[in-house]
C-alpha cells in the first residue's frame, strides 16, 4: 500500500462510522497565547473541550499537519539522529465531542489496525493509565476491561503519569491515555527478547504509533484538575510511522514519504543515502525531514524572521543547512530545490503547497543563500581567532558569539576547533547561552492568570457588525501580566467590541458599570473567545455594564479594511494572479500590506493600480456581506487565504461579483464610495518575494494629499512663484552643474598660476629639491592638487605645502619615490612624528604623500620649520 492510499483509508474508514472528514488546520497557529504551531490534532478543537463553543459535528477525523518544535512537545534535536522523530509530521485523528468515548475509541483502533491494515495482532502493545496518587487519579480500570476483550491481558501494560496522561500544554485540556505500540524487529530478536521490556523504552524498533486520549479534565495555572462539562475522545496516530509499520521498513525514512526528497538530494549530491548512523546519512534525513516543516510553514503564511514563530522557523532551516554543509560536503542552496518534489507529492493531501511553489521556493532560496554567507564569515572569523589565539581553545565568549552571530552551534565550533587541534569551552558556551535565554524570558514573559468565571452560560456573543454599543455583563476575567505589565482580561456575555483578527485591529473604547467607566485599552481573540484588556477592574464587576467602542476609530479602520480589498483585487489584475495576501495590517490611520510579487512595483503599475480603486470607491458599488457554505463561496470565485482557518459556513465579503469576493470576518463600509478616496504612500520590499505597499483614505487620503500640496506651496514661495515650476527646478539644477564647471576651471587655472610661482621659491637642502609654504587656497583638495603638478616639474624633492582652511590648519607633505626608496623617508610617519603634534591634529596616506589636518593654524610656519630642520 502506498503512504496516499494509507491515509485514505483511515479517513473512509472513520467516515464508516460516522465521522465528519475535515481539513487540516493550518501548521501555524494564530489566536491562542500557549501555542506557535500545531503540535497535535487537537488544537483545532481546543474550544470544544473546554465548552467554550460548541462543534458543529460530533465525530470528526482528519490528518493533520503538526511541528512539534518549541514548547511542551519538542522533538527537534532526536530529528535525523533516530529515524521515527520528526518535526513536521502528519497526525491521523478521530474525534468524539461529549459523543463516544472509550469503548468505542477502543474496538475502532483495534478493528483498523488488524483487520483493515491487518497489523499481525501478536506485534501489537496496548497501554493504559496506572493512576496517580499525587494527582488523586485513578487507574484506568475502564480501559483495561475494554481492551480485554481484544488484546491478552500480559500484552495489556500499565504505565505512569509521563507515558499515559496527555496535556496539550502547561495548560488546557487533558486525560488519561492508552497508546499502541509495535514491534518491528524480526521473529529472531523477538524470539530472544520479550518486547515487552522495549516498550517506551527508546527502542528504534518497538515504538508507539497510536495515542488515544479521554479528555475529562482542563489543567489549571495552579497546576489542579478541573473536570471538563463532558467527556471527549482525542487520538493521534503518527502516519509516518504507520506506513512505515505497514510497508515492513526499519526506518521512516525509507518509506515512500520521505524517498522523493532523499533521493533528489542523492541526485543532486552524487551522494547515496544508507540508513546508517554515519553524519551523512544523518543530513540526508535531516533536510527530508526539515524541508517538510519549513516549506508547509511557510505556505501557511510564516516566513523565516527574528523573532517567534518565524525564528522557530529560521532554525529549523538553519540546521538543514549546517547538516549539508558539514556532511554532505555541499556549499550552495538545496533545500529550495526539493520544494517542488514536495508540491508534488501533496499535491492531493495539501495543495496549498503546490499552489504557491514558487514563492516558497524563492523565500527557501533567499534564506538558505544568506545563511550561506553567514556561514562563510564565520569560518572567516574562527580561523582569524584561532590563527591570532595564544592558547589553543576557543573560549566560551568566542564559541558563543559564533552561535550567536553566525549561527555555528557548539557542535561545529568544537568540530573546526578539533581539526585545528584547539579545544573548545563548553561549559563557558553553556554560561553565555544560558544568560542569553534568561535575558530573552524576561523580555518575553507572559504570565496568564486562571479565569474568574462569573456566568458559565455566557457565549461571547460578537454584536459590533450592527451595533457600536450594548449592554451587557462580565462573563470572566483573569489577571495576566506580560512583559512586566499588570493587566485585566475580560470576556462580556456579549460585546460590540471587535476582536485583533485578518489584519483589523482590535476595538478600543469604555464600559461603563454604573458610575465608573473602564477604558478598554485593546481587543484580541483567543481561540474563539473576545478578550478585552483592562487596565484595572471595576469596583463592581457583577453588575450590568455598558460597553461602548471608539466609532471614529472604528470608522477610519473599517475603511482602510474595503479599501485592502479593492486594493487586493486590483493588484491580481495589474500584477497578475500569483499576488497573495501575505500579511495585512488595517488601523484607523493607514493600510498595510504584503503580498507575493517578484519585482518591484513600478510607478507606472502603481499608479494603473491606484486608479482602479479610486474608480471603484467613484462607483459606489455596494459592499454585499453575506454567510454560505464554504463550498458554495469558493465556487463564487471568493479568495481564501493560505493559513487560514475557515468554517463550513463562511462571512462572503462582495465589491462587484466580477471584481472582490474574499473570505473575511472584518467590518466594511456599506458602499465603496464612502472611502472617498484612496491614496499610496510607499511601496518596498519587506522578505525574499514579498513586497509591502502602504497606504490611506478617506480624511487621512485628503490630509497626506493636502501636506503634499502645501510642501509644492512652500517650494514656490520660495521659487518666488513661477508659472512653471518644473522648467524653473531644471534651469537651476542646469546653471548649478554649469557653475560648479566653472569653479572646478578657475581653480585649476588658480593652482596652475601657483604651482608656477612655488617653483621659483625650491631651495636645495642638503641636495633635496625642498619647498616649504604657506600658500592661498581654500580647500584641502587644491593643495593635494599643487603637489602633484610640482611633482611633474621637479624631481628629488620634498614638498611640506600648509594653508589655513576655514580656521583649520591642513598640510600636505610630499616626498620623491627615490627618497622614499634611498633614504627611508616617509611622509606618514613624518606627519605623526613632526607635524601632527604642532597643529594638534592628525593624518595619514601613503609613503610618498600623506595630508593632516588640525586645529592649530597659527602654527604652520613652525612646521614648515620642523620638516626642513629634520633634513
Ligand atoms: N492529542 C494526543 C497526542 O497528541 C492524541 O498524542
Amino acid at each position: 500500500m502506498t503512504a496516499p492510499e494509507i491515509r485514505q483509508q483511515f479517513l473512509d474508514f472513520f467516515a464508516s462510522k460516522g465521522h465528519h472528514i475535515m481539513p487540516s488546520a493550518p501548521i501555524v497557529v494564530k489566536n491562542d497565547p500557549t501555542l506557535l504551531f500545531t503540535n497535535a490534532g487537537m488544537n483545532q478543537f481546543k474550544d470544544y473541550f473546554l465548552g467554550n463553543r460548541a462543534p458543529a459535528w460530533k465525530r470528526v477525523a482528519d490528518t493533520q499537519k503538526c511541528l512539534r518544535v518549541s514548547g511542551k512537545h519538542n522533538d527537534l534535536e532526536e530529528v535525523g539522529i533516530d529515524t521515527y522523530h520528526h518535526t513536521m509530521f502528519e497526525m491521523l485523528g478521530n474525534w468524539s465531542f461529549g459523543d463516544y468515548f472509550k469503548k468505542e475509541a477502543i474496538d475502532w483502533s483495534w478493528e483498523l489496525l488488524t483487520e483493515v491494515y491487518k497489523l499481525p495482532k501478536d506485534r501489537l502493545y496496548v497501554t493504559v493509565f496506572e493512576g496517580d496518587a499525587k494527582e488523586n487519579l485513578e487507574k484506568d480500570q475502564e480501559a483495561f476491561e475494554f481492551w480485554k476483550k481484544h488484546v491478552p491481558e500480559d500484552r495489556i501494560l500499565m504505565g505512569n503519569k509521563k507515558d499515559n496522561f496527555w496535556e496539550m500544554g502547561d495548560t488546557g485540556p487533558c486525560g488519561p491515555c492508552s497508546e499502541i505500540h509495535v514491534d518491528c524487529r524480526p521473529d529472531s530478536e523477538r524470539a530472544l527478547v520479550d518486547g515487552k521490556t522495549l516498550v517506551n523504552a527508546d527502542d528504534p524498533q518497538v515504538i508507539e504509533i497510536w495515542n488515544n486520549v479521554f479528555m475529562q479534565f482542563n489543567r489549571l495555572k495552579d497546576r489542579s484538575l478541573e473536570s471538563l462539562p463532558a467527556k471527549h475522545v482525542d487520538t493521534g496516530m503518527g502516519f509516518e510511522r504507520l506506513v512505515r509499520v505497514i510497508q515492513g521498513k526499519t526506518s521512516n525514512y525509507d518509506t515512500d514519504v520521505f524517498s522523493g526528497t532523499i533521493g533528489h538530494t542523492e541526485k543532486l549530491t552524487g551522494l547515496k543515502y544508507g540508513c546508517t548512523d554515519s553524519k551523512p546519512d544523518v543530513a540526508f534525513r535531516v533536510i527530508a525531514d526539515h524541508i517538510r516543516a519549513i516549506s508547509f510553514a511557510i505556505a501557511d503564511g510564516q516566513l523565516p524572521s527574528n523573532t517567534g514563530a518565524g525564528y522557530v522557523i529560521r532554525r529549523i532551516l538553519r540546521r538543514a543547512v549546517r547538516y549539508y554543509f558539514s556532511f554532505l560536503n555541499w556549499k550552495k542552496p538545496l533545500l529550495q530545490d526539493l520544494v517542488p518534489v514536495l508540491a508534488q507529492q501533496f499535491a492531493n493531501v495539501f495543495p496549498e503547497l503546490l499552489q504557491q511553489v514558487d514563492f516558497v521556493q524563492k523565500v527557501v532560496f533567499e534564506e538558505e543563500n544568506n545563511f550561506l554567507r553567514t556561514l562563510d564569515s564565520g569560518i572567516r572569523r574562527i580561523e582569524d581567532f584561532m590563527g591570532a589565539a595564544k592558547e589553543k581553545s576557543v573560549d566560551g565568549k568566542t564559541a558563543f558569539e559564533l552561535y550567536d552571530t553566525y549561527g555555528f552551534p557548539y557542535d561545529l565550533t568544537s568540530l573546526i576547533a578539533s581539526e585545528n587541534g584547539f579545544s573548545a569551552d563548553k561549559e563557558g558556551f553553556d554560561a553565555a547561552m544560558k544568560e542569553q535565554k534568561d535575558r530573552s524570558r524576561a523580555a518575553t514573559e507572559l504570565d496568564m492568570g486562571d479565569w474568574t468565571v462569573l456566568n458559565e452560560n455566557a457565549e461571547s456573543v460578537f454584536v459590533g457588525y450592527e451595533l457600536s454599543e450594548t449592554e451587557t455583563s462580565v462573563a470572566k476575567y483573569r489577571k495576566i501580566k506580560a512583559k512586566g505589565k499588570e493587566q485585566y482580561q475580560l470576556v462580556l456575555s456579549q460585546t460590540p467590541f471587535y476582536a485583533e483578527s485578518g489584519g483589523q485591529v482590535g476595538d478600543t473604547g469604555i464600559l461603563t458599570f454604573g458610575a465608573e467607566t473602564i477604558q478598554v485599552t485593546d481587543t484580541k481573540k483567543e481561540n474563539n473567545l473576545i478578550v478585552h484588556f483592562v487596565d484595572k477592574l471595576p469596583a463592581n464587576i457583577t453588575t450590568t455594564a455598558k460597553a461602548v467602542i471608539n466609532k471614529n476609530n472604528r470608522l477610519s479602520t473599517t475603511m482602510n479594511h474595503s479599501a485592502t480589498h479593492l486594493l487586493h483585487a486590483a493588484l491580481r489584475q495589474v500584477l497578475g494572479t500569483h499576488v497573495a495576501q501575505k500579511g495585512s495590517l488595517v488601523n484607523p490611520e493607514y493600510l498595510r500590506f504584503d503580498f507575493s510579487h517578484f519585482a518591484k512595483v513600478s510607478d507606472e503599475e502603481l499608479a494603473q493600480i491606484e486608479e482602479i480603486v479610486n474608480e471603484k470607491i467613484r462607483a459606489n458599488i455596494p459592499v454585499v456581506i453575506k454567510e454560505l457554505p464554504k463550498e458554495e463561496a469558493l465556487k463564487l470565485g471568493a479568495m481564501a487565504l493560505f493559513g487560514e482557518k475557515y468554517g463550513d459556513v463562511v462571512r462572503v465579503v462582495v465589491m462587484d461579483p466580477g471584481y472582490s469576493v474574499e473570505l473575511c470576518g472584518g467590518t466594511h463600509v456599506g458602499s465603496t464610495g464612502e472611502l472617498g478616496i484612496f491614496k499610496f504612500t510607499s511601496e518596498g520590499a519587506v522578505a525574499a518575494g514579498v513586497r509591502r505597499i502602504e497606504a490611506v483614505t478617506g480624511r487621512n487620503a485628503l490630509a497626506f494629499v493636502n501636506a503634499q500640496l502645501q510642501q509644492l506651496k512652500d517650494i514656490k514661495t520660495a521659487l518666488k512663484n513661477p508659472k512653471d515650476i518644473v522648467a524653473v527646478v531644471d534651469n537651476l539644477i542646469n546653471d548649478k552643474a554649469a557653475l560648479e564647471k566653472r569653479v572646478e576651471a578657475l581653480e585649476l587655472e588658480k593652482v596652475r598660476q601657483l604651482s608656477a610661482g612655488l617653483q621659483a621659491e625650491v631651495e636645495n637642502v642638503h641636495g633635496i629639491n625642498f619647498l616649504g609654504k604657506i600658500v592661498d587656497v581654500n580647500n584641502a583638495e587644491a593643495l593635494k592638487q599643487l603637489c602633484f603638478t610640482l611633482k611633474t616639474q621637479i624631481d628629488n624633492h620634498v614638498f611640506i605645502l600648509a594653508a589655513n582652511i576655514g580656521g583649520k590648519a591642513n598640510v600636505a607633505l610630499m616626498i620623491s619615490d627615490n627618497l622614499v626608496a634611498e633614504k627611508g623617508l616617509e611622509a606618514p610617519k613624518i606627519i605623526k612624528e613632526k607635524i601632527a603634534p604642532i597643529i594638534k591634529g592628525g593624518g595619514g596616506g601613503q609613503k610618498s604623500f600623506a595630508t593632516a589636518g588640525g586645529q592649530e593654524a597659527g602654527q604652520l610656519d613652525q612646521v614648515i620649520t620642523q620638516v626642513k630642520a629634520m633634513l
